[in-house]
């Protein structure tokens, strides 16, 4: 055979693969989901999450060291909160546990980047994103509460707030909140095409945050549109986002990837828990390598254009990505 183009000449060793990889990752790119619980003390493993651990307020700090000996310097708060009511208060109260988780990971570790997620779900005592008028979530009057939060996680000192509840027009509400407070310098990281996905389900266990009735399909996206993800990342944009986000990421890498190519912000991608105890239960049954499987998924994430990764195998990505097997 005459061939003149052999594209197996820089698959034939790993020096060259290396050499040759397109999709390039650091573990500068990867954020590290982290749960406190108010009632709790010490460590408590998340039973929907194998591998995942709830902290208490005195030993979140614990999930910060464990982030930074694997070489993960970002992490997003979620809190799970003593009290809930109707309006969700205990989510901008001042010794709200966000508030106190961020205070004392700042306290130990004032470098630890902390983003915090802002919604109204984990703390309403009927687990909807907002503030309700009926059965229906009021989108204006739940802006109100959710730049309060916003405003008081970086009151408490959280480095850029990412709000994810789809309401709309809440990051306009939480750009104003923030500015009017003197906080023009942060960030704010929109979930801006979010899905109304199944692959939420471990972590509303983990976080309580289960709606007592109905479904989220009223304000989050329909799994069957792709445009409008590209219209709600234009309208975040418009309205002050830094940081546009797509959220599952591996059923919707179509949609990274047209996101990633419309707009010149940085994107990020989640890779939520379904995702994830998908792959730790049949790793558990033997089915497939964990390892292998985390990595490449991974791997397709970046390589459909996402620029940060929010994923609770952060820790053990960072270490893949050190030796070399990825990025
Ligand atoms: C809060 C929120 C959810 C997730 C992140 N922020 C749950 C939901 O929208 O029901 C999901 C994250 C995951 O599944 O890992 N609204």
């Amino acid at each position: 055979m005459e061939l003149i183009q052999r594209p197996r000449r820089l698959r034939g060793s790993d020096a060259v693969r290396r050499l040759c990889r397109e999709t390039r990752m650091s573990p500068d790119s990867l954020i590290y989901p982290i749960f406190v619980d108010e009632t709790l003390q010490g460590v408590r493993p998340i039973e929907a999450l194998p591998g995942q651990n709830h902290y208490g307020l005195d030993s979140v700090y614990l999930a910060v060291e464990e982030c930074l000996a694997a070489g993960v310097n970002h992490c997003i708060l979620f809190g799970l909160p003593a009290t809930k009511d109707p309006v969700g208060s205990s989510a901008w109260a001042e010794d709200g546990v966000v508030q106190q988780a961020i205070r004392a990971i700042k306290a130990k570790y004032p470098d630890f980047y902390v983003i915090t997620d802002v919604c109204m779900c984990e703390y309403t005592d009927h687990g909807h994103c907002g503030i309700l008028n009926g059965h229906e979530v009021d989108n204006d009057k739940t802006l109100e509460v959710l730049a309060k939060t916003a405003l008081s996680h970086v009151q408490a000192g959280a480095d850029m707030v990412a709000p994810s509840d789809m309401m709309d027009g809440r990051v306009a509400a939480i750009r104003a909140a923030l500015d009017e407070h003197g906080y023009t310098g942060t960030p704010i990281m929109a979930y801006s095409a979010k899905y109304a996905s199944a692959f939420y389900g471990p972590f509303r266990s983990a976080a309580g945050s289960a709606p007592s009735f109905g479904d989220r399909k009223g304000y989050q996206m329909d799994p069957h549109n792709g445009r409008e993800a590209l219209k709600e990342c234009a309208l975040d944009i418009e309205e002050g986002a830094d940081i546009i986000m797509v959220k599952p990421a591996l059923s919707y890498l179509d949609v990274i990837r047209a996101c990633s190519e419309a707009y010149d912000v940085p994107m990020c991608a989640y890779q939520v828990s379904g995702e994830y105890a998908m792959i730790k239960a049949t790793a558990a049954a033997g089915l497939i390598d964990e390892y292998r499987i985390l990595c490449e998924s991974a791997v397709s994430i970046f390589r459909a254009g996402a620029n940060m990764l929010i994923t609770y195998y952060a820790k053990e990505l960072a270490e893949a990505i050190r030796k070399g097997d990825i990025g």
